[in-house]
């Protein structure tokens, strides 16, 4: 390392979240590297989608620390072991179309989940989340619900989703949101103080569009790499 290079020190040991009512931020090296990555206007889509799938995994490994757990015996090669597994039906909501980019890995970390999509946008003119698609059944709500979304800017589609989940009856919702504008967050936990919600980085403002600043751009634009059309 060169002399004079100012190193942050860790401050993820022991504890790698910040909590701050029902937000919790993510803290950890890994998060801030890629994050940086992810924000780079000059990252292109495939790396774009290989970081928002890095920062989904170690997002949800956190968002997953309290999921329950009932005994499980195992048989090993060699004798008995005494195992455990995690109990209870478990929902993926990605909203669309960026939440997609989240899905497969934590869907890996969490195979027995079901994935229920909800297709919200945003009007370019109000910032409204404008709901397009949902099939989420009207009756056996899941037990916890994860809601994926790269970004929480007013936090209208986050509140659009978690309401939609309020009516399902799902008593447990987290989300995962991977960059946040702070007035998004404050208003989301304000309005669903049940609600945990997982972010990896908050901006503290947004702009007369309404974008996240200083941001990422457009998440779906550039998973899907549309962003020139
Ligand atoms: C983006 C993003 C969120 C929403 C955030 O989606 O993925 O869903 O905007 O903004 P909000 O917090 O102000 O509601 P977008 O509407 O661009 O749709 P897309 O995923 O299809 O690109």
């Amino acid at each position: 390392m060169a002399s004079g290079t100012a190193v942050e020190k860790p401050t993820g040991q022991p504890t790698t979240m910040k909590r701050q009512c029902g937000v919790i931020q993510v803290q950890h090296p890994l998060v801030k590297h890629h994050v940086t990555r992810l924000r780079n206007k000059d990252t292109r889509p495939s790396e774009f989608r290989n970081l928002v799938r890095r920062l989904s995994a170690l997002m949800a490994y956190e968002a997953t620390k309290d999921l329950l757990v009932k005994p499980h015996a195992v048989e090993t090669p060699l004798t008995d072991a005494e195992g455990s597994q995690v109990i209870g039906r478990i929902g993926l909501v990605p909203i669309l179309r960026a939440g997609l980019g989240m899905v497969d890995p934590v869907l890996d970390l969490l195979p027995m989940a079901e994935v229920w999509h909800l297709g919200l946008y945003r009007d370019e003119d109000t910032a409204q989340p404008v709901h397009y698609y949902d099939k989420l059944p009207a009756k056996r709500p899941v037990d916890v619900a994860l809601i994926v979304d790269p970004m929480l800017a007013t936090g209208g589609s986050v509140a659009a989703a978690l309401m939609t989940l309020r009516d399902w009856g799902v008593p447990q919702v987290k989300v995962l949101s991977l960059i946040a504008a702070q007035e998004g967050v404050d208003m989301v936990a304000a309005e669903f103080p049940e609600a945990q919600i997982y972010v990896c980085q908050i901006d503290p403002e947004l702009n007369d569009r309404k974008f996240i600043v200083p941001g990422l751009g457009d998440a779906g634009d550039r998973i899907f790499n549309t962003v020139a059309n």
